[in-house]
């Protein structure tokens, strides 16, 4: 899965259910699916109960047969009083293992277009482990029809269900209970029938839909993870239940199917239907199965490895699809070489869903995106587009064998999927686009996201408990995703290369079609490290360090500048006073620390000197080589392989600082990059003066690399959200418009020259010019948005400036300028230039502007659909202007975002981070926190409104301590 990305794309907005309520036959190829309506079931002669498929849409009202609705919550077993007795199965969040499923047959039928609903049926082989009278299986919000429970001994005959069947809706389950004993060692099939309305939402069975000349057009899709597969079919939906499984959709005419597995036939199932059958799959997880019913046309290609890659999209869109197409081919050769393992399915579709949750789902054979994340327009989409586009394919692709063929055991170690897609989509990436610096961009990108985050006391382990729904749906999070893969880069660094993807291979081949847990991980590893002469390194030693508690260390380097220096450990916190208790365990908050250096004597970027620091060990003396003077620097933690801080002491930063502004080329763009970050925070933390961070930023004047920009903008927008509504912004402002000049001098305007990180260096350069009020900046993007606005057919704007460009000339205009946008908003059709429109318009500097758009944005029926609102709320409170607007908003209206969001996997946390972002007073903590107390139902907010805390104690410490240094820093800085 991915995330969403800055812009969000969603769905409509929630049907009311279907009054009336239809049941259908079953039907499929499987000998089991039962006839509902057929009468009694025949004696015990499996091959007698085929029943007829129905010859037309089947239209029998249910009133002979009492479907069990969701709604009846129909407790199981009276519950106990005081004398209560053991606990039951179904109080377990997780399935018994009596029952070991391992074939289901899945039919379902479709009404997409009028009646928007699905019946279904399934037939579930199992195999009996441990003696039972229990079945229970995860179905969340299916209507069963208790009539159609049957299961079959395989050997015996017919068990009959005693009594109908119960829901459980608290934990998600259906419960069916025998009279007699299911016994151990004997298979078992279990068939059922259900239905459920077609809403349009974005998980489960959901209907997504789009326009089409002036009409809309709709398509049914599927998103399943990591537990809504039970809102499609009644399953045993946990990763370890692996299955085959066999799936037949009957669907109107005029739409295709497309499946995990190929189609083997598509035929008639009666007038104005079709059916199509799918080949048998490979053993999965539940969460990775997904079909989509549309009218999408598709381009093809067959890789150099003989698969057919095939991607999808609405007509419309059909040009925007060969980048996709290209690199994903390219990455999927990559990757069969990289695991050493080839690719399992003879087919591979990707396709672009018009209302999508997430950034993309790695459905095994079969990987959906929202439209943003495939579709690549040349000429109209922007590099960072492009980018996307790659990186994600990429990502999904990485995920067919890290999660797909080898599965997480259980989502305690979802950052085994997420954290290794996250870091190989750097590797595919970097094979299909080699000029594009992918080792530099991971430290700028997700190394840097990685390490704030995990500065909090609010943060978490890697791998933490998890059980309910909610509670696994914040596991994807950016310490599965960026703390995940930082690691493992860090641990591939010190294992080396060869070592590394030697265990890799062989851990894929151990847990082919099976589930594993970290640990398995590390054992391959290490058993790869002993072959390769490197058994003095405990793989899963080290790692539970990195894993099992949460944050890192800062390392202290400090120098004698006669023989050496010693290094020391220490737990990094950005707000050192934090409460430091927590809910979670730790191993003392000390590291296993792999640590590289080298210095300016002797420079060696290549193969540094590795240093490891232990546990036991408090403090480590180094001596350095001859020829290190006291005027040479010392650099630790080379091109920022480790997932830490380094702090020197104050005449090492300087010497560092003196070479960056004589020379900063002497030293790598990863580690220019690593170094402002560390100051930055260091000095935030407490750990080194604001003066010697804001130093290093002199050198700025002659950076021209993107790298370091991106992270001086991300360290340098955190000072300056800070600073918004202080004094001390003017003169914040000066500096900043001082520091960006040479550099967007040196970029320009022209957006055809350069390479592709030139062009995305030309994006920071602009956005900081204009942002800081750059007068040709200013003045150019206004001109070019007039232009445009005088000729709409004809966009003069540069794609790679579009956000930069709108936003300023919203900015700095009036109600004309927005309503243009907002025109614009609704007649493109392009998924990207909604996504920046919409982000444009709330830079507007006018308050009434900024609440109709917030009005505008949750509008029932509206023309921003429903689940954009999370981001338009997020655009508006990034805006000065308009914070305080987007904050009281998000509480009035916090029913609305509470039920639209408040079970999402990415949308809610991301709310609420962006809601809360700008908090530095104490009269905002303290409305925070009455807020969170006033309203304790927060789904899978709970953590991101901790956290919001967290940062804002953080926020509020900054500004009491740094406030008026750094006024005085900048007074100095602007008049030296
Ligand atoms: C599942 O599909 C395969 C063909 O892909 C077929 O051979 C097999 O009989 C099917 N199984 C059942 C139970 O229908
Ligand atoms: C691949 O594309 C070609 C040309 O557009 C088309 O004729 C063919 O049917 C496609 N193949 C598949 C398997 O979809
Ligand atoms: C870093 O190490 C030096 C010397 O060992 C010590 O004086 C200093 O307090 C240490 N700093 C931190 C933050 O631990
Ligand atoms: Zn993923």
């Amino acid at each position: 899965m991915d995330m969403p990305g800055e812009e969000y794309k969603g769905g409509g907005i929630k049907i009311s259910r279907n009054a009336a309520i239809f049941i259908a036959c079953t039907f499929g190829s499987s000998l089991l699916l039962v006839g509902l309506l057929c009468g009694l079931l025949p004696a015990d002669d499996p091959c007698n109960i085929q029943v007829p498929e129905p010859t037309e849409p089947p239209v029998e009202p249910v009133e002979t047969t009492k479907a069990l609705m969701t709604t009846e919550r129909a407790e199981p077993t009276p519950s106990p009083g005081p004398t209560a007795s053991a606990p039951q199965p179904w109080d377990s969040l997780r399935l018994p293992t009596d029952l070991i499923p391992s074939h289901y047959d899945i039919g379902l039928r479709i009404y997409i277009d009028d009646e928007q609903r699905f019946v279904g049926s399934i037939s579930i082989t199992m195999e009996c482990k441990q003696s039972t009278h229990l079945l229970l299986l995860h179905s969340k919000e299916l209507n069963i029809i208790p009539t159609s429970v049957r299961m079959l001994s395989v050997d015996e005959g017919w068990l009959l269900p005693k009594g109908p069947p119960r829901l459980f809706p608290a934990n998600q389950y259906l419960i069916v209970e025998f009279d007699e004993m299911l016994t151990a060692g004997k298979s078992y099939i279990f068939t059922i029938a259900f239905y459920a309305p077609l809403e349009d939402g974005l998980v489960g069975l959901y209907r997504s839909s789009y326009q089409a000349n002036g009409e809309t057009r709709y398509l049914a899709t599927t998103f399943f993870a990591p537990t809504d597969a039970r809102k499609a079919f009644p399953c045993f939906d946990e990763p370890a239940m692996k299955v085959t499984f066999n799936l037949t959709l009957i669907h109107e005419d005029g739409y295709i199917a497309l499946g995990n597995m190929p189609l083997l036939r598509s035929e008639s199932a009666g007038t104005g239907w079709t059916r199509s059958v799918f080949a048998k799959s490979v053993p999965m997880s539940t969460y990775l199965i997904c079909f989509v019913v549309c009218d999408f046309v598709e381009k093809n290609t067959t890789t150099g490895n003989g698969v057919l890659l095939r991607v999808w999209a609405r007509e419309d869109a059909k040009d925007s699809l060969d980048y996709a197409l290209e690199k994903g081919a390219q990455v999927l050769d990559f990757f069969d070489g990289y695991f050493g393992t080839q690719f399992p399915l003879p087919k591979m579709d990707m396709i672009a869903i018009p209302d999508f949750a997430a950034g993309a789902m790695e459905n095994w054979g079969l990987i959906t995106y929202r439209e943003s994340a495939l579709l690549y327009t040349p000429g109209v989409s922007s590099s960072s587009n492009k980018q996307r586009v790659c990186a994600i394919v990429a990502h999904e692709l990485a995920h067919q064998w890290f999660g797909n063929l080898v599965t997480l055991e259980w989502w305690d170690d979802t950052w085994l999927n997420e954290g290794f897609a996250s870091y190989v989509e750097y590797l595919g990436t970097d094979a299909a686009e080699p000029d594009w610096g992918m080792t530099d961009q991971f430290v700028s990108a997700d190394l840097q996201t990685a390490l704030d985050a995990d500065a909090l006391i609010t943060s978490r382990p890697i791998i933490v408990d998890v059980e309910t729904p909610d509670d696994i749906n914040q596991q994807f999070d950016t310490i599965s995703y960026n703390k995940g893969a930082s690691i493992l880069r860090m641990l591939q660094n010190f294992l080396g290369e060869d070592t590394f993807r030697k265990g890799l291979a062989n851990y894929l081949d151990e847990f082919a079609y099976s589930n594993a847990k970290n640990t398995d991980l590390w054992r391959v590893l290490t058993e790869a490290a002993v072959e390769d002469g490197k058994a003095d390194i405990k793989v899963e030693e080290i790692m539970r360090t990195w894993t099992e508690q949460m944050n890192y260390p800062s390392i202290n380097v400090t120098r004698d500048y006669t023989s050496g220096f010693t290094l020391s450990q220490n737990r990094f916190l950005i707000n050192p006073a934090a409460n430091t208790t927590t809910d979670y365990d730790d191993l003392g908050y000390i590291w296993y620390v792999p640590l590289k250096y080298t210095t300016s004597a002797a420079p060696n970027f290549t193969d540094p000197t590795l240093q490891w620091l232990e546990p036991e060990r408090e403090q480590v003396s180094i001596d350095f080589d001859d020829g290190m003077t006291s005027e040479d620097w010392l650099l630790a933690n080379v091109n920022a392989y480790g997932f830490y801080r380094v702090n020197y002491d104050e005449k090492n930063w300087d010497l560092i600082s003196k070479q960056l502004t004589e020379d900063h080329e002497a030293i790598p763009i990863s580690s220019r990059a690593a170094l402002i970050s560390d100051a930055f925070n260091l000095a935030v933390s407490g750990q080194l003066s604001m003066v010697t961070a804001f130093n290093l930023t002199f050198y700025l004047e002659d950076e021209q690399d993107y790298v370091p920009w991106s992270v001086l903008n991300q360290v340098l927008g955190y000072v300056d959200l800070m600073l918004s509504r202080s004094q001390a912004y003017g003169l914040f402002s000066t500096y900043m418009r001082r520091q960006v000049e040479p550099f967007y001098n040196y970029v320009g305007w022209n957006d055809t020259v350069g390479s592709h990180l030139d062009q995305s260096g030309r994006v920071i350069a602009i956005s900081l010019a204009c942002g800081y009020g750059n007068e040709d900046c200013v003045n150019t993007a206004i001109e070019y948005y007039a232009t445009w606005m005088a000729d709409p057919e004809n966009n003069p704007v540069p794609p790679n400036q579009k956000s930069r460009v709108y936003c300023t000339a919203i900015s700095a205009g009036g109600q004309e300028e927005w309503n243009f946008a907002y025109q614009e908003y609704l007649s493109t059709s392009v998924a990207t230039e909604k996504n920046i429109l919409l982000a444009a318009m709330g830079c507007s500097r006018i308050p009434w502007i900024l609440n109709s758009y917030l009005e505008l944005s949750i509008a029932p029926n509206g023309t921003i659909k429903a689940q954009d609102a999370e981001n338009v709320a997020g655009y508006v409170a990034s805006n000065t202007i308009g914070s305080d607007l987007a904050w009281d908003f998000f509480r009035v209206n916090w029913d609305f975002y509470r039920n639209e969001y408040g079970s999402s996997v990415f949308q809610f946390s991301d709310l609420i981070e962006s809601v809360t972002a700008n908090f530095n007073r104490e009269f905002q903590l303290q409305e925070l926190l009455d807020f969170i107390e006033t309203h304790p139902d927060q789904g899978t907010g709970s953590r991101a409104f901790a956290q919001a805390v967290d940062q804002t104690r953080a926020n509020i410490r900054w500004m009491e301590d740094y406030e008026e240094e750094v006024m005085e820093w900048l007074e100095w800085a602007v008049t030296a």
